[in-house]
């Protein structure tokens, strides 16, 4: 035996003992079992080809046939964020861990209902724009694309598909998006032959901005009754608060989005906190790790995503465009909302952006014949499986949750509580039944 003979016959061994490695003896970054049931593109536009990305799951154990299975539209905020981050770091069926592989989530929302998330408005996400200029500013245009894309992912399914009760969500600023594409269905409605119509059930907004003139005057108090700073703090930080809102009423709507940074600005010096969006947070949330893994090729070829588009988390191109947006309000748009389908406001209890206090700053300043019942009515303790959950309050079409243990990113805090408040509210069970109106009837009906 020569050596160099010797010396194959060693490597040989080594080869079979040690085989290369090759791509497909990795563990796939994205497992088939966690693919979306469909996701791509859907057009918002048949004169151009702009389009916006989603990622859609059916429900994994439907309590009726599919055609009445309701179908969960989800928002991020931002302006600009992707509901990616919804879909693997709050509410989807498998979430990212530190690691970056998915696993199973066990409170996805889409245990007993459809979920749709769609990275909205264009620029946002994987829904790149063609250019700046297409990125829309103002919540008509980006609720026209909205109605456009949810037309177009109807059209694309079944006609059982239509039938489908469908409600709208999201978190933050999509405190406006929700409003605003729920306001747009309802006005074109009636200008589409009903089988083409858009099924609207209801909106669900968590720790929403919505009538920011209000909205902002609540900082310095939530600050000083938490313990965060002290009365002469709190008159400056009023100071600052009162010049974003007067800004805001005399239509400096740039001006006014500037002031509002500024009082969230000085409240995250004051307090030196880890991140406004949870009192309690050692460490702002670690959503960082999707950057990473959405940006892999094998996932994006997974997801249908284009593969020369960038994924951010929030766009820098969306919030600058929607800049002038951000101190208006679409408190009108949830009026008109309340009166004809139904309404949930929930809230992570330590969040300090857009928290209890400021939700319930506009609540009261509805323009809607039932708001005065909804104040009177009781605030409940709510509890999931013996352990307080948080606080309910509800009146006719309008619900409101405070959700314990939990800031901004609700569904991320609190998954079984958020699984129990979404499934309960939208099929009006448990506490979020109508028991108190169904014993009024009752009586009624006795003394008649
Ligand atoms: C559709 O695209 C055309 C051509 O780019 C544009 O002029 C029009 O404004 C767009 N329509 C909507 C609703 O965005
Ligand atoms: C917050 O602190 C930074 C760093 O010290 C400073 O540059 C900035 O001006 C402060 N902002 C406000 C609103 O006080
Ligand atoms: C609640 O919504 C229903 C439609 O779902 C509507 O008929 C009713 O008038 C609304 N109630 C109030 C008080 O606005």
């Amino acid at each position: 035996m020569s050596s160099s003979s010797s010396l194959l016959t060693i490597l040989g061994l080594l080869l079979s003992t040690f085989p290369p490695l090759t791509n497909s003896d990795l563990p796939p970054l994205y497992p088939k079992a966690a693919l979306p049931t469909e996701s791509g593109y859907l057009p918002i536009n048949t004169s151009s080809s702009a389009a916006l990305f989603f990622a859609f799951y059916e429900a994994q154990k439907p309590l009726s046939p599919l055609a009445s299975t309701p179908l969960l539209v989800w928002l991020q905020g931002g302006p600009g964020c992707s509901s990616m981050v919804g879909n693997l770091f709050e509410l989807g069926p498998w979430l990212i861990s530190d690691d970056l592989l998915l696993s199973p989530n066990p409170f996805s929302w889409n245990r007993r209902f459809a979920l749709l998330f769609i990275d909205s408005p264009l620029g946002t996400g994987f829904s790149s724009a063609s250019s700046p200029v297409s990125i829309p500013g103002e919540q008509p245009t980006v609720a026209a694309h909205l109605f456009s894309a949810i037309q177009s992912f109807l059209s694309s399914h079944p006609l059982s598909f239509r039938s489908r009760p469908l409600f709208l969500t999201g978190e933050s600023y999509a405190g406006k998006y929700v409003p605003a594409a729920a306001y747009h269905i309802l006005r074109q409605n009636p200008i589409f032959p009903p089988p083409l119509r858009i099924n609207l059930a209801g909106v669900a907004i968590g720790n929403g901005l919505t009538h920011p003139t209000a909205q902002i005057g609540t900082h310095a108090s939530a600050a000083y009754f938490a313990g965060l700073i002290n009365d002469r703090q709190r008159a400056k930080l009023e100071d600052l608060q009162n010049d974003a809102t007067a800004l805001a009423r005399a239509g400096k709507w740039l001006e006014a989005a500037d002031a509002r940074g500024l009082v969230l600005e000085w409240l995250q010096n004051a307090t030196g906190l880890a991140t406004l969006y949870d009192l309690t947070k050692k460490k702002p949330y670690a959503t960082a790790k999707l950057t990473v893994f959405l940006n892999r090729e094998e996932v994006k070829a997974a997801l249908g995503a284009k593969k020369e588009t960038t994924w951010v988390e929030c766009s820098k191109a969306v919030s600058h465009v929607m800049k002038k947006d951000i101190m208006k309000s679409v408190k009108f748009m949830v009026e008109e909302v309340v009166k004809n389908s139904r309404v949930l406001l929930y809230q992570g209890i330590f969040d300090l952006r857009d928290g209890v206090a400021s939700t319930e700053a506009w609540m009261k300043e509805m323009n809607w014949e039932g708001i005065g019942s909804f104040l009177d009515a009781e605030r409940r303790v709510w509890r999931v499986e013996g352990e307080v959950a948080g606080y309910l309050q509800k009146w006719g079409n309008l619900t409101h949750v405070v959700v314990s243990g939990a800031g901004h990113l609700v569904p991320a805090d609190q998954g079984r509580s958020t699984q129990a408040m979404i499934e309960g509210w939208v099929l009006k069970s448990g506490d979020f039944g109508e028991e108190e109106e169904e014993e009024k009837d009752f009586s009624l009906r006795r003394s008649e």
